[in-house]
């Protein structure tokens, strides 16, 4: 006889599973895909999985964490409850996971946060316990499979893999008929032609509910980043960075897009691209004890030549007159596929293109910053070797890449690095002695100098008078550290015997010059756009600022040369890496995912390649600040003080 099950219905979700005498009423609430916020993982220590029984039988004693009065009015620790009969539990604000989560998020994301969303991961485990085979019923595996699942859940039409049904004999009959299968749930956008509700893309032997992780990816020309998320807690299991093995074949986009017209030149970035994604993989494998064969889900956002690369698409028209990426949309495609060391039914979910050089990786770093849903104008911006910037409020939203070149990344420069080890991140100098002080990443000796240390050390020697807002060296300056040396004028930073590399670091002319270029670039841009649609800078409520070269600029630097508008310092805010944020948000919340679709369509792209507004603008910021000294009213205020005090100073 079929042993009886209990009904178990959750408020306010009004979800609800069926579940035998006895079981843990935590795990009963995964079944149902109630998402309670379990952060000892059930141990009970933590209290974090309070739940108020509000109707039925539970076995459940209190500890600790509850106190009397709330054990009188019925709260237990799911974790710690059996159920004893049909039960009604109602799961209070502070115990849903999205909760949880959305306040990590939202501290991560400095204030700014999505709103409205629910922790709902793509893909969900379905623990069954089907009837054995019998003479009278023995219909088929996958017949019974599909029974059950239609019978305890809500989930009506479903799509089969065919690796499901290659495993499925020996999974139902491995652990005497349990078997857990993973269900990806995807809108129809994801999945076109199905007209299924979610695919079953795995089924194993025995229940393995506990273990459920997706695998999160920002593809960057420079580096890849990428987190291991765990699905039932809404928590990032590890996290880690490694540099894009097709670095070796240029360090932009154009360079890549050049190599790859190569013979084998596409395979061969295709196969860099993925051993990069696999050693970022292999990093987070190691770091955080999980098994591969538990990954369920991948999310990737790539700007739009990274993420051809990586399906081996050519980019040859991505830069060549009118610019038109092969696909804005990539459909749903198996991650192991490409290459990616992660099991068959691992599918990769990628962020859409907005165009050529507006890639996913800018529409998944507007989910984190959320200001798709708020009528508050803001400006995002990402600064790398190709600058994005989007500009919007939840009714609009306009977008535009300029290329910046590899400036901020340490590309063209003498001693350019990138931010690593050893990189001279900050900057100083002394006003009467012109004498450096600087801070490196990590503590050690330099190595080189990275884009915010550039920044700094322009905006100082700018500040002190040893350069001019032309960018080139002031003469009779009384400091040894101005020399001609063989690139022409150029400023010691640091004496070869305390560097690494045993030589002077120093910064030319021709450094400082490239520098200007990009940062009139990126300025020219965010200009240029504004203007597009009627607003100035000064318009903007926030200013967000993305990437992992925006999280270490210094905002009053950045100004002083010219980067960043001149507008109240409270509208920056930064958001670090959003595109690896949005790529972890999707995971955690099909809403998210659908909304990320929905911005990709909301974007209008305007191109400035052969924008006359966008020339004229780029000569204009060829010079520290701007040729147009009023943009910069803080700026022009700070320099006219510092020259008033040299020349009372005598220097
Ligand atoms: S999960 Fe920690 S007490 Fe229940």
């Amino acid at each position: 006889m079929a042993e009886k099950k209990f009904r178990v219905h959750f408020a306010p979700h009004d979800l609800e599973t069926y579940a035998a005498g006895g079981t843990n009423l935590l795990e009963a609430a995964r079944a149902a895909g109630v998402p309670i916020h379990a952060s000892c993982g059930g141990v009970g220590v933590c209290g974090t999985c309070k739940v108020r029984i509000e109707k039925g039988q539970v076995e459940s004693s209190r500890t600790r964490v509850l106190s009397e009065a709330e054990y009188d009015q019925g709260v237990r620790q799911a974790c710690q409850t059996q159920i004893l009969s049909d039960v009604d539990v109602f799961v209070p604000i502070e115990s849903r996971l999205e909760q949880a989560v959305l306040a990590r998020e939202k501290k991560q994301a400095a204030g700014i946060a999505p709103i409205g969303w629910r922790f709902k991961p793509p893909v969900s485990k379905l623990y069954l316990e089907l009837p054995a085979p019998t003479i009278d019923d023995n219909t088929s595996d996958l017949s019974r499979l599909l029974r059950e699942i239609r019978s305890s859940s809500t989930h009506g039409n479903l799509q089969v893999d065919f690796a499901v049904i290659r495993k499925l004999p020996e999974a139902c009959r491995r652990d005497n008929w349990k078997v857990t299968v993973t269900l990806l749930t995807l809108s129809k956008d994801f999945n076109p032609g199905s007209g299924a509700e979610a695919r079953i893309v795995d089924v194993e032997p025995g229940d393995t509910r506990a273990v459920n992780y997706a695998l999160a990816i920002d593809v960057g020309t420079t580096t890849v980043c990428a987190q291991l998320l765990d699905l039932n807690r809404g928590e990032i299991a590890a996290d880690n960075i490694v540099f894009n093995k097709q670095i070796s074949y240029g360090a932009d986009v154009i360079s890549r897009i050049a190599y790859s017209q190569k013979p084998g030149g596409l395979l061969k970035l295709q196969r860099e691209a993925v051993a990069s994604i696999n050693e970022v993989l292999a990093k987070l494998l190691d770091q955080s004890q999980i098994g591969r064969k538990d990954i369920a889900l991948a999310t990737l956002a790539g700007n739009t030549t990274m993420t051809q690369l990586l399906l081996g698409v050519n980019p040859k028209y991505v830069r060549l007159a009118p610019y038109t990426p092969a696909l804005n949309f990539v459909p749903l495609l198996q991650a192991s596929s490409l290459g990616i060391q992660v099991p068959e039914s691992v599918y990769l979910v990628t962020f859409p293109a907005v165009s050529s050089y507006v890639g996913g990786d800018i529409v998944s770093g507007v989910i984190p910053a959320g200001f798709y849903q708020r009528n508050k104008l803001t400006f995002y911006m990402d600064i790398g070797t190709n600058g994005e910037i989007v500009i919007g409020n939840c009714d609009w939203m306009v977008t535009a890449s300029c290329s910046a070149g590899p400036a901020f990344e340490g590309g063209g420069i003498k001693f350019g690095m990138v931010a690593v080890n050893g990189a001279i991140q900050d900057f100083e100098i002394d006003q009467l002695t012109l004498e450096p002080i600087i801070d490196t990443i990590g503590g050690e000796k330099p190595k080189g100098i990275c884009g915010s240390g550039l920044i700094n050390a322009i905006a100082g020697l700018l500040e002190t008078g040893v350069i001019g807002q032309n960018g080139k060296f002031e003469a009779g300056l009384a400091t040894d550290r101005v020399r001609r040396g063989e690139d022409g004028y150029e400023y010691v930073i640091a004496w070869a015997a305390d560097t690494q590399i045993g030589k002077d670091i120093v910064l030319t002319e021709v450094d400082i010059d490239n520098l200007i270029r990009a940062k009139a670039a990126m300025y020219a841009g965010c200009h240029t756009l504004a203007r597009s649609v009627g607003v100035q800078c000064r318009d903007f409520d926030h200013i967000i600022l993305a990437g992992n070269f925006g999280n270490s600029v210094d905002i009053e630097k950045a100004i002083t040369i010219g980067l960043l508008p001149d507008v109240p310092r409270e509208k920056f805010i930064f958001i670090g890496n959003g595109s690896l944020s949005g790529a972890r948000l999707a995971a955690f919340s099909s809403d998210l995912l659908e909304d990320a679709l929905k911005v990709g369509r909301m974007m209008t792209n305007i191109e400035l390649s052969d924008n006359l507004d966008f020339n004229h603008n780029y000569v204009a910021a060829l010079f520290l600040p701007h040729t147009e000294t009023e943009a910069f009213p803080s700026v022009k205020e700070k320099m006219d003080r510092l020259a008033l005090s040299r020349r009372k100073g005598g220097t």
